[in-house]
Order: structure tokens, then sequence, then C-alpha cells
């Protein structure tokens, strides 16, 4: 063994329990940015409902992904909405609505409104049917590209293009297309349950500059 090398507490996933697997991975994985999605169901009704298992997947198009993982063998109502209607909004979630954004976590039954619930305020969207979430700092308006089956429960990986970005006012300096990171100031989820962080604690390093070797853009 290399004598450099530090103790190391390893684990082979097919010996642990999916609840075991879960702990190790979402304790690992932070912070993770929240999605609050809202979705139509066919009697109408919005519903909203966060996923930190989010992220972006690229651009031109501009797209991005969430995870859903199965409730009691089901899909969630978020993915099933977006199955029959395939849009949906992204909303980022600061401090502001961050209670708002819990209390759509609830179990809610089928065909009841989180977003009246938690008194979340909606505008109509531009381009998609579901609402959007006014007092969140960032909406992204979504068609679905596809949702993908993934691993043995399965998780639902709902991928999608974004087709319209809209921002409070203040977050983005329209000539630059500069997003500003502290009047966005979104929540993150962190290990175990009910653990949050900012984006306050911020640090700046560049892409290396390596004789011989080409400079990185991407
Ligand atoms: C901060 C936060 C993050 C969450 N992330 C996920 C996630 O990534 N995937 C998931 O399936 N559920 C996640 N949940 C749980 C769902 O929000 C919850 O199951 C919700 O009731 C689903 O709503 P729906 O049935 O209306 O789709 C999260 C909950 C919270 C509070």
């Amino acid at each position: 063994m290399n004598p450099r090398e530090p103790d190391m507490a390893s684990f082979d996933p097919d010996a642990l329990e999916p609840r075991q697997q879960y702990k190790l991975m979402s304790g690992t994985i932070i912070p993770r940015p929240i999605a609050l999605v809202t979705t139509l169901a066919p009697d109408g009704v919005a519903n909203a409902a966060p996923f930190s298992l989010f992220n972006m997947v690229g651009v031109d198009p501009p797209m991005l992904m969430f995870s859903l993982t199965p409730r009691a063998g089901e899909v969630k109502d978020t993915g099933r909405n977006i199955e029959r209607l395939p849009e949906f909004v992204v909303h980022i979630v600061d401090e502001g609505v961050k209670e708002k954004m819990n209390i759509c976590s609830a179990d809610f039954p089928p065909g009841t409104s989180e977003i009246d619930f938690a008194r979340l305020r909606t505008a109509p969207s531009v381009k998609v049917r579901p609402p959007r979430l006014v007092e969140c700092p960032a909406q992204f308006e979504c068609r679905l590209i596809d949702i993908i089956k993934v691993g043995r429960r399965p998780n639902h990986l709902v991928i999608g293009e974004v087709v319209m970005m809209h921002y409070r006012e203040g977050i983005v300096d329209p000539a630059k297309f500069y997003v500003d990171a502290a009047r966005l100031a979104p929540i993150g989820r962190l290990e175990g349950a009910g653990m949050y962080t900012r984006v306050t604690d911020r640090f700046q390093m560049g892409r290396p500059e390596i004789p011989g070797v080409p400079a990185t853009s991407g």
C-alpha cells in the first residue's frame, strides 16, 4: 500500500440497502440546488413540488434535469402530470420562499393544490401552460425532452428544454448576461433530514494556465 494513502472507509453498494445507499449518496453529493417544479394535472389543478436531484444538462438548447424517486412504487404526481402534459416550470428557491417550498414537499393527495395550501402567488407562463411562482427569484419555463427510467425501482429522470427564462429585477445584468449569485441567493440541500445551505461563502479560482497546453474554454 502507498504509505501516503489515507485510511479510508469503503463500501460496496451491492452489500447495502437502498436506504443506506441513499444516505451515502445524498450526504456526499452536496450541496444540491433545489428545483421547485410546477406542473398541471389533467383536471387543471396546478401542482408544485421540490426536487434536489436537480442540475443543468447543457445548452443549445438550454437543458436541465431532475430525478423523481418513486413513492410506494408509484411515480410522483409531478412525473404523472408531465407524462400527460409535457410542460413544467422550474423555480430556484431562496430564503424568502423556503417555508412554502417545504410545505409543497408534503404528500398531498392528487387533486389538492400545494400552491393554494402554501399560499404561493402565481402568474401565467409565456410559452407553457403550468403557472409560474412569482415569489421565486428565477423561473425557467420548460418543455419535456425525455423521461428516462433508470435503476431497479426505477427513478424517473426528467430532462427538459428551457424555453423561457424569468428573473426577479436586479438579478441579471442584461447587457452581459451576468447572474448576480448574491442577489439570486439560492438555498441548497445538504446531508440528512432538513439540512440546507446558503451561497454566501464564495471564492474565485480561474482556469489553469499551463505552458504548452491550450487555454481551456468549455
Ligand atoms: C428540499 C427537498 C428536495 C427534494 N428532492 C427530491 C428529489 O430530488 N426527488 C424526489 O423524488 N423527491 C424529492 N423530494 C420530495 C418531494 O418533494 C415530495 O415527494 C413531494 O411530495 C412530491 O410531490 P408530487 O407528488 O406532487 O410530485 C424533496 C423534498 C424536499 C423538501
